[in-house]
């Protein structure tokens, strides 16, 4: 069922013949993220060496995952490929759309109801498709991964930033956006910069109250926020050999923090411990048998310096406990050393209001084993909690395990709500308050990833601060933040001062998983009779026609807005409340540039109609063009379309009719997105022509009829009052992409290739 050890085997086999080819191109010896990466080159066996953060490179995943907010767009994309299955395997999880309030019990049932149409639509096209299909309350995508799909060696993209847990395992695994995940399921290459490598050497061992949590929260903070950027961080040394898999996958999930591509490790005997708790014995012994394929060459640890374009160097005998936050996951405290006094500066509330436990950083069996440790000696030394606690079980394998062996019931005790098997507060899906934007000031503690402001519950002045699950308890009983279990008494409900014992716990379950109804639905072996239905009066889905192709000759198109200053895709495509819509493109195209900064009056969301002469807002405006068969042109800054990786980004402009978007820079997934969805993308080859845009301008094209790879293309900008000027604009279009162009898109390109 669950994952398919043929073509682990067949990865394997390719992996020892191309790594020794590779090794021999690269001329020495090679790390555990150039491994995976050589053996997984769309071209097959390696041919030449790539150069580090400069080569764009055409690879193969093995495997393709999708949760829930992000799947809507990419399946409604790939079913316009025109393909009877997907051509790698793929799952979907529903883990993002769970809202926590009372219980897994009342609010699975709600989010059944209030999204049912979303998870009807996910399940049947999966099953058409040939996707694996995770219910509600399975569990996190992340999680549920770990547990039965990752291998050591492998490659995988995931629709999803947090997709890079899979490292814990020993894989590749990136964060991509909808588009990119459409290309591999219907069997195109995926293309990423070939990354720069990072090494960190973990020597010593964790011990008392340090946990993985605090390998990486310390990382975050040596490297902050962007310190990762274009970087495969890799994992080795005698520290990381002591650690478990499901430990490996809380740093590799958070390196999703620090803006890596990813992190890993190499293939260990926690890995196989894990495999062969989680009944894929048969992975374990196919690794088994490549193990030298699946670490680096022994010389690369031996000398990292020599082969990382970077080394960090952590003790863990040395590494403390850790408190990251609030607002941002690099900003560190030891426990127990400044805490009090950086409070007090900073007026942070000292007082925690809640301790949550769970995400897919922190929900393993391990983490809530030693979580509940710490809450038992809350009911067996007479201490009452401070703050309240709730729990997020990553699968529900791991939630029956861990109700079977009592440790729910601990927590229990202990008031704590139990929510679904689900993503929940980690999303801002928990409803905790009814009015998020006017509620107070007040400090929680999380086993969470991130912490940005109003992540968790909406409220903007919510401190979260970010811990392991062990020191989230604790804290939580204490219910301060300067807690400092280590040298720190409590008093307990006799009036006696008691201390908590270093958390204990289990790497695995002694008695094993067991689950009696994991929530996986496998497809049909035929699903060509599989009926997909979308109401057309839904307001959250909506099938796509494809794009008509723009065509050779533009003219008369006018500008729709010239963007001042930083444009990202968040700028073009809101998130927030629009996430309801992501399924559903007319809609969400109704945020269309509404974040985009005017440069005529430096307002948002506020642009003359050329046709009426009126102003309004960015969709609106265009929607008129539309109405009116005017094509329109949106011009924009440096680095336009920075952020996220969303689709939408692309999709809405085109879906509302802007044919180009010429700006100083852009940021590359995003042009990539633009020419996927067969728009123009171009660039002003002279800088300052930006500043000759005016606002009444009008756009002809000049030569489209000869749009071919590194030639120029010219437009006449037309001004208001008469004159002209004819600019010269760069673009990064080759052949294939220009075919995307003149199809209307690089969907309607492999649909007609597959007719
Ligand atoms: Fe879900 Fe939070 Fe992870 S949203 S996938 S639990 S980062």
């Amino acid at each position: 069922m669950a994952f398919d050890i043929d073509m682990i085997k067949k990865v394997y086999a390719n992996m020892t013949e191309r790594v020794d080819a590779a090794r021999e191109i690269v001329g020495k010896p090679l790390t555990l993220s150039e491994k995976i990466l050589y053996s997984h080159l769309w071209d097959g066996t390696p041919a030449k060496a790539f150069r580090r953060g400069k080569d764009y490179v055409d690879f193969a995943p093995d495997r393709v995952a999708c949760q829930d907010a992000t799947a809507q767009m990419a399946l409604l994309q790939f079913m316009q490929a025109g393909k009877p299955k997907v051509a790698v395997p793929t799952t979907v999880h529903c883990d993002h759309l769970i809202q926590a309030k009372d219980g897994a019990a009342t609010d699975l049932k709600h989010a059944n109801n209030t999204s049912s149409e979303v998870f009807n639509f996910l399940e049947s096209v999966s099953n058409k498709y040939g996707i694996g299909f995770w219910k509600p309350g399975a569990g996190i995508i992340h999680q549920v991964v770990l547990e039965n799909y990752a291998f050591p060696g492998g490659m995988m993209i995931g629709t999803d930033s947090h997709t890079v847990n899979a490292g814990g395992l020993g894989m590749v695994a990136i964060g991509v956006g909808g588009a990119d995940a459409v290309d591999v399921m219907a069997g195109m290459a995926w293309e990423l910069k070939f990354p720069k490598l990072i090494g960190v050497r973990l020597t010593g061992k964790l011990s008392g109250w340090t946990a993985p949590k605090d390998v990486i929260l310390k990382v975050a903070e040596i490297l902050t926020v962007k310190g990762g950027t274009g970087a495969i961080v890799e994992y080795f040394g005698p520290g990381a050999l002591s650690m478990s898999c499901t430990g490996k996958g809380t740093i590799c999930n958070m390196g999703a923090e620090i803006g890596a591509t990813t992190s890993t490790f190499g293939y260990d005997d926690s890995m196989e411990r894990y495999l062969r708790a989680t009944d894929r014995a048969d992975v374990a012994d196919a690794a088994n048998n490549i193990k030298d394929y699946l670490t680096a060459d022994n010389e690369v640890y031996a000398n990292p310096e020599q082969y990382f374009d970077q080394v960090i160097d952590i003790n863990l005998s040395e590494l403390g406990p850790l408190l990251n936050g609030p607002f941002t996951p690099d900003l560190s405290t030891e426990v127990g050393r400044d805490m009090t006094e950086k409070a007090k500066a900073n007026d942070w509330p000292m007082q925690v209001e809640w301790g949550l436990i769970g995400s897919c950083t922190n929900s393993s069996y391990e983490d809530l084993s030693r979580a509940s440790s710490i809450a038992q000696q809350a009911l067996d030394k007479g201490l009452k909690t401070k703050a309240e606690f709730g729990i997020n079980p990553g699968s529900e394998q791991v939630r029956y395990t861990a109700e079977r062996d009592g440790i729910l019931e601990v927590f229990e005790k202990l008031d704590a709500k139990i929510f679904t098997n689900a993503c929940g507060p980690c999303i801002g899906q928990w409803a905790r308050y009814s009015d998020p934007k006017n509620a107070p000031k007040n400090s929680i503690v999380h086993s969470f990833n991130r912490n940005f402001a109003k992540r968790a519950d909406g409220n903007p002045n919510t401190h979260a601060f970010v811990a392991s699950p062990e020191l989230t308890a604790a804290i939580a009983i204490a219910g301060r933040l300067d807690f400092n279990p280590i040298t720190d008494k409590l008093i307990n409900e006799n009036g006696e001062e008691v201390m908590l014992d270093e958390p204990t716990g289990w790497e695995l379950p002694p008695k094993g998983f067991d689950v009696k109804e994991n929530g996986y639905l496998e497809p049909v072996t035929d699903g060509s009779g599989v009926q997909i239905t979308v109401n057309p009066t839904s307001e959250r889905l909506q099938l796509l026609e494809p794009f008509t192709p723009i065509g050779e000759s533009i003219t008369g198109a006018k500008l729709l807005i010239k963007a001042f200053g930083k444009c990202t895709t968040d700028h073009i495509s809101m998130a927030g409340p629009w996430l309801r819509f992501r399924g559903h493109l007319d809609n969400i195209a109704n945020n269309t540039l509404i974040g985009a900064v005017n440069a005529f009056n430096k307002k948002t969301n506020f642009v003359k109609n050329q046709l009426t002469g009126d102003y309004g807002g960015v969709p609106d405006t265009q929607r008129d063009y539309k109405k009116n068969s005017v094509w329109s042109v949106v011009v924009g800054d440096h680095n336009y379309g920075e952020g996220s990786s969303r689709e939408h980004a692309a999709m809405q402009p085109r879906h509302l009719g802007v044919a180009a978007v010429i700006v100083k820079s852009f940021a590359r997934i995003h042009e990539t997105n633009l020419k996927k969805q067969g728009m123009l993308g171009l660039t002003f080859a002279n800088e300052a022509d930006y500043d000759l845009i005016q606002e009444d301008d009008t756009f002809n094209f000049l030569d489209l009829n000869e749009f071919a790879p590194d030639k120029q293309l010219h437009i006449e900008v037309v001004h208001a009052d008469g004159s002209k000027d004819t600019l010269a604009l760069n673009h990064t279009y080759n052949d294939a992409q220009i075919e995307w162009y003149k199809e209307g898109s690089a969907l309607n390109l492999i649909k007609r290739q597959n007719a």
